[in-house]
Order: structure tokens, then sequence, then C-alpha cells
């Protein structure tokens, strides 16, 4: 393959971007979920989204990864637009990592089968490499310890650590979190949100639906501000949770931070 020289021209403005969303429409019926979404995520940023529900939080995050196809408007990764299916789909979508509520393990297969499975079935990686990684990565998220239990045997902080680290395993180029903490115990938030902002810290772009507002300031470069579809407003954390600048996001925070 051959270099594509980069001029001073082609740098775009938003510096270096990884995620390209540029006016993404999408309805469920006549509801029109995602209206005219343009946003663009650099590369090593960390965009938390927020605002209230039913606003397209996650419908935004489903459409990066592509499990909910858009109406119109364009979605690249990378440089490359999100394929419609096949395996080139299969192959961009094991590099967005994705986090749920809801951890989404599967419960027959043992905590490192399931930190396996997707390396050696997508990536084709051997599997002594692919369990000496896993390994690797549920130490580092803490949950070493209990490679060979099932996921029924681990809290549901751990569960959602193993399932941080089985979207680590894919070596995404971007982690998408949505509502990662909303399912947990409150004692177990924290030991999840440890391991996300480590993970920022390392430089990993992520973009994070999240109602942690500590979390929100204390490790997002950006928020971004959603109501009915749309994008509202976006700012530093500084900015908007001091100084937000729409009537909904002021009423938003009223409630969320009075509560
Ligand atoms: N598969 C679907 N079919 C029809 N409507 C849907 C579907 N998924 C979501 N919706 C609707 O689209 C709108 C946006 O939903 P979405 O789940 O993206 O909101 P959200 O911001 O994530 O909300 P929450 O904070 O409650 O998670 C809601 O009105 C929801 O009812
Ligand atoms: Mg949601």
């Amino acid at each position: 393959m051959t270099a594509v020289p980069v001029t001073e021209d082609a740098v775009p403005p938003a510096g270096n971007p990884l995620v390209v969303l540029e006016n993404v429409n999408k309805h469920f019926g006549a509801l029109h979920v995602l209206q005219d979404i343009d946003l663009t995520i650099g590369r090593g940023e960390v965009v938390v989204v927020i605002g209230p529900s039913g606003s397209g939080k996650s419908t935004l995050c489903r459409a990066i990864n592509r499990l909910e196809a858009i109406d119109s408007g364009r979605i690249a990764i990378d440089g490359k637009p999100l394929p419609a299916e096949g395996r080139e789909l299969a192959r961009l979508r094991a590099d967005v990592g994705m986090v749920f509520q809801s951890f989404n393990l599967f419960a027959h297969k043992t905590v490192l089968q399931n930190v396996t499975l997707g390396q050696i079935r997508v990536r084709k990686s051997e599997k002594n490499a692919a369990e000496q990684r896993a390994r690797d990565l549920l130490d580092r998220v803490g949950v070493g310890s209990q490679a060979d239990k099932y996921p029924a045997q681990l809290s549901g902080g751990q569960q959602q650590r193993v399932a941080i680290a089985r979207a680590l395993a894919m070596n995404p180029k971007v982690m998408l979190f949505d509502e990662p903490t909303s399912a947990l115990d409150p004692e177990m938030i924290n030991e999840v949100l440890e391991v996300m902002r480590q993970l920022a810290q390392e430089g990993m772009t992520m973009v994070v639906v999240t109602h942690e507002m500590g979390f929100a300031r204390s490790a997002a470069n950006r928020v971004v501000f959603m109501a009915d579809g749309r994008i509202v407003e976006q700012a530093t954390p500084e900015q908007f949770f001091s100084n937000p600048r729409s009537d909904r996001a002021k009423d938003f925070l009223s409630k969320i931070l009075h509560h």
C-alpha cells in the first residue's frame, strides 16, 4: 500500500478525527430519533453524551456501531465509511468496542472464554495468544483471578469489567459505553468508572453515555448534550456544568444535580 501524501490543507479542522458523523438522520416509524447529527470525535478524545431519557443517546451509539441502520447521512470510522453489511462490516465493527448497561456476557462460557472468543473468531488469533491477551486484560481490569469462573459467579461490577476486557481484547480504535454503570449496585459503580478513567488516561478514544456527572467532570474532554434527537449543546465539562447555554440543558442539569 502506498502512503497518501498529507498536505497541510488535508488536515481537517478538528485535528485528528477518528469518528465522523455528518448529517445523520434516523427514524423509528414517525419518530425522528436522530436529527441532523454532526459530530466529530478526535483520536484520544473522551466524549460524554448526556440528555433526557428518549433523547437518542443509545440510538446514536448503536448507529456508530451499525447495530442500527441510519436513514441518511454518513458515518466514518478512521476515514472509512461504515459498510452496510458483510465481512467489511464485521471487521469495522470489531474496531468499535461496545459496553452496554447489561453486560451481555455469554452465560455458558467462562470469563476467559468470553474474552478469547472474539479474538479467535474475528481477529483470527491463535488460542494461546488470545488466552494470554485475555489474562493480561483481565488483570488490568482487576478480575484476573476470576478467569475460570462463569459470569453468574461474579458480581455485577466484576461482570462489567469482564465486558470491558472483552471489548478491549479486539483492540478497538474507539470504545462506546452506553450507561455502563446504571445497572450496578452503588458500591460497584466506582470500580467500573475507575477502569474507564484509566482507559481514558491511556489515550483510548471513548464515547460514554452516562449519568455519572463526576466522571464527566473528571474524565471527559467534551460533553455533548442531546434532547429530542438533536445535539443541543457541546462544551467542555467546566463550561457545560458551570454555564450551560440552552434552556434544555439548564433544565436537565437542575433536575439531575438537585435530586
Ligand atoms: N427499536 C426501536 N423501535 C422503536 N422506537 C425505538 C427503538 N429504539 C428506541 N426507540 C425510541 O427512540 C427514542 C430514542 O431512544 P434511545 O434509546 O436512543 O434514547 P436514550 O437517550 O438512550 O434514552 P435513555 O436515557 O432512556 O436510555 C425513544 O423515544 C425510544 O422509545
Ligand atoms: Mg439509552
